[in-house]
């Protein structure tokens, strides 16, 4: 970053860069309750509390800091909350996540150095296990918050090592027994701000830094769990051979075309050969297909489509498949009245944000469905995300925190 990125956060910005970064790639290894996740944690608390701003961490093992007005009794009611994620898809981008909790804690400094103060309590919220990369769910933090996921599937989910949920807590200090819908904490938000960076760059293509989201597809991810029969790869003829990496590549290539038949997008972008010998058929291939599409009925054809080559394939070579579907999100429009107030606030102060819809998940779509929630984003010249070249130049990280500064006023301090 250089020093255009502003003067405010440009020291917040750089302290929290080195946590996490795998030196080889450049790329983040941020998983939930794992060591450099937990250094993201106490940065979140040390950056509260340079702040003057009371931390939790709610039961959900969401954290949240709170600026509130002056005349507070702690009362949190009618709160509006900034924040985005601190966890990481395997070797992810810098800005996927921090930059949202960057920006939240800097739009607070910058009407704080105006001299603003909140007429209702402001939160800044980082949620747990946005990315699902350790668990499997993307949005465990505010899906359980929300009660989207019940507390007793969550706490079964394992990781690839077979730690569980509740295990994993339990090594970070919390309780697993108290994880749950959180309804009097919802109750008292009125409203929730995610400022992303864009994962698309529609914005650059209408040389736009900043936008505001219209919707969000439906999106989901689907287990499959192909078994065949191990056998040597030098003596099995290919009649006699019970390959589940066959069916596996079959599903792979029909999920390219059916999403390109129905318009929307497939991905494999997880597989396990078991055992993984080189020099062995696989008794097991298990793989991940994420699959997303403008609209439910489209992405119900895509994942029947795949499924049903998936099968096919599977019984033409003897193989036997299992499917599971491991998580979904409805389709997500963002409140109207929200999305409009803040396209006027930014308007008035002359920064045009135009509305945009996007594939990619977040936590204000979880909690979308429980009270107002909008997004902005911040433009990425290349569109590139989920990877080490995930980038947002200074400058457009200092427009995103101009405007998130001005909704905020608009939603906080009127
Ligand atoms: C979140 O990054 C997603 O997978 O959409
Ligand atoms: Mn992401
Ligand atoms: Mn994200």
């Amino acid at each position: 970053m250089t020093s255009t990125f502003g003067s405010w956060t440009l020291p917040l910005w750089q302290s929290l860069l080195p946590l996490g970064r795998d030196a080889q790639t450049g790329g983040y290894q941020r998983f939930s309750y794992t060591q450099a996740e937990s250094e993201c944690r106490v940065w979140f608390r040390q950056v509260a509390a340079d702040r003057n701003l009371r931390t939790e961490c709610d039961k959900n093992g969401n954290l949240w800091a709170w600026w509130l007005p002056d005349n507070s009794k702690r009362e949190l009611a009618g709160a509006i909350v900034l924040g985005s994620h601190l966890d990481s898809v395997p070797d992810g981008g810098a800005f996927d996540g921090p930059l949202g909790v960057v920006s939240a804690f800097a739009a607070i400094d910058l009407l704080r150095e105006r001299g603003l103060v909140p007429a209702r309590p402001v939160g800044v919220a980082a949620f747990v296990e946005e990315e699902g990369s350790r668990f499997g769910v993307a949005c465990l933090g505010s899906r359980l918050l929300t009660g989207a996921m019940t507390a007793e599937t969550a706490r079964e989910l394992t990781d690839a090592d077979g730690v569980s949920l509740a295990r994993a807590m339990r090594r970070a200090g919390l309780d697993p027994a108290q994880i749950g819908p959180d309804p009097e904490r919802l109750a008292r938000i009125a409203a929730y701000v995610e400022l992303h960076i864009e994962q698309g760059s529609a914005l650059a293509g209408m040389g736009a830094a900043v936008g505001v989201a219209e919707s969000i597809w439906p999106h989901g991810r689907w287990r499959l769990e192909f078994t065949g029969r191990a056998d040597h790869a030098g003596t099995t003829t290919l009649a006699d051979r019970r390959d589940p990496m066959l069916p596996y590549a079959a599903s792979v290539l029909a999920a390219r075309t059916a999403a390109a038949e129905v318009g929307g997008l497939a991905t494999f972008g997880k597989v396990v050969a078991v055992p993984g010998a080189a020099n062995a058929i696989c008794s097991a291939v298990h793989a991940w297909l994420d699959a997303r599409a403008p609209d439910e009925a489209r992405l119900g054809d895509l994942v029947e489509r795949v499924l049903a080559a998936a099968q096919d394939s599977a019984t033409g070579h003897g193989v036997t498949m299992s499917q599971r579907r491991d998580s979904f999100s409805q389709l997500v429009d963002f409140d109207l009245d929200l999305r409009d107030r803040l396209v006027r606030a930014l308007a008035a102060r002359k920064i045009v944000a135009p509305v945009l819809p996007t594939g990619a998940g977040h936590d204000a779509g979880v909690l979308a469905a429980r009270l107002p929630a909008a997004m902005l984003f911040v433009r990425n010249p290349t569109g590139v995300s989920h990877s080490p070249a995930e980038h947002a130049e200074p400058a457009d990280c200092a427009a995103g925190v101009a405007a998130l500064a001005i909704v905020l006023e608009e939603l906080a301090c009127r």
